[in-house]
């Protein structure tokens, strides 16, 4: 959803808070803006649409301090009336976040004679604290917030006092500790290169940041402390590497991303596996590319453990009144662990006195420190929208859970095989060539991918891939259903690609190949298996990749789909990174 940061003490905090936005702009991208304080006196600047259109309108500013926001519209068209910051009576604020009870909030206000400039949820927010200051923005920023129900990160300035306030419910913040210099954001690689150390703060807390350092508040507003920790993301690259878009240099990125998460799973085996003992019932749950590989980690508990699984997105289980006990095991895979339906659904497990199995690629997320137990997904920060890397290492975690679950060794062979295939990803990276079925896919009005068993899953995938990223419709279908409706929508105009990795199943699906064929359909087959490229590659593209174990295939398989969607979003001149109407972290309902 929106990203938020703000900074205090700094040389320069337009550029501080620009080069922060950039940073963000993967949680919303639909207009940014910024407010700074300076000599008693607050300028904005914000504009529709992505944070580099800000820089021509910060030249020349000058500030120690200031808050800035990129949004993701949940309220409102994206434009510069809806853009943040809102302002009112000396005071600016940013919201990420919704504020669910914001009409009558508006009502009350609009006959106290209030004008509002924007259809946002947020200005209420501006307002409300205007209304309650009595020169102390803290106490007006507290007095505000028991009016608001809803999720909010919210900072706030005022022309009369030289802080920055904060106040958290749902929605992330982290403060980041420099050397007389502070800071707020949404999270951690926002403040790479800025801060050392960082403080995350808990839902009901308030902060306050001035020249001098910071001061965290409980729900009271009575002085609280919390952990400090070191701030890692300094550490990481978040370049691109002399690649053209994150996308391609995270999708390079998969076979260290399995590797990582491999080795990061021994720390934590002894751990998971004593938060499995005596587990009769497992869920997994997740959201979009996560619940996709929730759907291969159900494959991975019933076939290595034999226990039944049940897989459902976050968003449908946490309202379904679902079924949890003490002997409940609850897998939450969430990539940035701050999805708001997966941290329901955990939060919701855990009241009812099952565990929670956090399966996460953010070691501060709200996920992380709700769960039992983590098992680390070791990606890496993943900044395009759609997820590559972080797909591979969930499906990677969730294989090794399984194997704990089972009771196998993490030496035997199921492990061995996992060693096997970074190589296979590597080479298959460097030798794939997807240009031509890119092009065919750009021409299409639909592509509709298909597979049975696991490949059926990873066809889900590669569906909402190549949609979010280049906007053609289609489905992700399982091969023996085609005839049972997607048929009907095969024309000439229609791609259909099927995966196929699994030899006993080979054949059936080749069976659903030839009535595509015979209708007149695109076809393409994406396999791992010889023998298919054999019989089929006299008809269609077959696009043949390493031969490799079954239950291993979608993190191979993984790697040809998401080729593919990158390569389809580059014919259409589509940007990859930051797909339209999407945001990477989706931390409202
Ligand atoms: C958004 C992103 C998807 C992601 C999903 C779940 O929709 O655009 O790429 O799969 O959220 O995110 P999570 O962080 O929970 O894995």
């Amino acid at each position: 959803m929106c990203g938020i940061i703000g900074c205090i003490g700094v040389k320069n905090a337009p550029e501080v808070i620009y080069e922060g936005l950039k940073r963000l702009e993967y949680r919303g991208y639909d207009s940014a803006g910024c407010a700074f304080l300076s000599h008693g006196k607050i300028t904005v600047v914000k504009r529709e649409g992505r944070v580099e259109k800000l820089l021509p309108l910060l030249k020349g500013l000058k500030a120690d301090m200031g808050i800035g926001h990129t949004r993701w519209a949940t309220h409102g068209l994206p434009s510069d009336e809806n853009a943040h910051p809102h302002s009112a009576g000396g005071i600016s604020i940013v919201h990420n976040g919704i504020i669910e009870n914001y009409l009558p909030l508006k009502e009350d206000l609009i006959l106290k004679g209030v004008k509002f400039l924007s259809d946002t949820d947020s200005e209420v927010v501006a307002h409300l604290i205007a209304q309650n200051y009595d020169g102390d923005l803290l106490k007006a920023l507290f007095k505000t917030v028991k009016l608001l129900k809803g999720s909010y990160a919210l900072m706030a300035i005022c022309e009369d006092e030289e802080r920055i306030v904060v106040a958290k419910n749902k929605s992330p913040v982290i403060l980041g500790l420099g050397d007389g210099q502070y800071f707020c954001a949404s999270d951690e690689p926002a403040l790479a290169g800025l801060a050392d150390k960082i403080s995350v703060l808990e839902d009901g807390d308030f902060a306050e940041l001035t020249a001098h350092g910071v001061k965290i508040f409980d729900e009271s507003l009575q002085p609280v402390s919390r952990e400090v920790s070191p701030n890692l993301a300094v550490c990481q690259s978040l370049g691109l590497d002399g690649c053209p878009h994150y996308m391609l240099k995270e999708l390079r990125e998969v076979p260290m991303s399995i590797e990582a998460t491999h080795k990061a799973f021994n720390s934590i085996e002894a751990k998971l596996s004593k938060a499995l003992k005596d587990v009769t019932r497992i869920i997994i749950t997740g959201c979009g590319t996560a619940y996709h590989a929730s759907l291969i980690g159900k494959r991975y508990f019933e076939c290595f453990a034999r226990i039944p699984v049940e897989c459902e997105t976050a968003g449908e289980l946490r309202y379904k009144n679902p079924v949890m006990d003490a002997n409940t095991a609850v897998f939450a895979v969430s990539q940035s662990g701050e999805t708001a339906d997966t941290v329901e659904v955990a939060r919701l497990a855990l009241s009812m006195g099952a565990r929670v199995i956090a399966v996460t690629n953010s070691r501060l997320s709200q996920l992380t420190r709700l769960a039992t137990v983590v098992v680390p997904v070791a990606s890496g920060p993943e900044i395009c929208v759609c997820a590559t890397k972080s797909y591979t290492g969930q499906i990677t975690a969730l294989y090794l859970s399984a194997i704990v679950l089972a009771g196998e060794s993490l030496d035997g062979d199921r492990a061995k095989e996992l060693l096997k295939i970074p190589p296979v990803c590597r080479s298959t990276l460097e030798s794939l060539d997807m240009r031509s079925l890119a092009h065919v896919c750009a021409s299409s009005t639909g592509v509709y991918f298909m597979g049975r068993d696991i490949d059926y899953a990873v066809a889900l995938e590669g569906s909402l891939k190549l949609k979010e990223i280049t906007y053609i419709p289609g489905e992700g279908y399982p091969s023996a259903e085609l005839k049972h409706g997607t048929l009907a929508l095969i024309d000439v105009n229609v791609a259909s690609i099927f995966i196929i990795t699994d030899p006993a199943l080979a054949g059936k699906s080749e069976n659903a190949v030839e009535q595509v064929l015979s209708r007149g359909g695109k076809v393409a087959v994406i396999t791992t298996v010889k023998e298919v490229k054999e019989r089929l590659s006299n008809k269609l593209q077959v696009i043949l990749l390493p031969e490799c174990d079954k239950y291993l295939s979608p993190l191979v398989t993984a790697v040809a789909i998401q080729t593919l969607a990158y390569k389809t979003a580059v014919v259409l001149k589509r940007d990859p990174d930051k797909p339209r109407n999407l945001a990477k972290s989706v931390t409202v309902e």
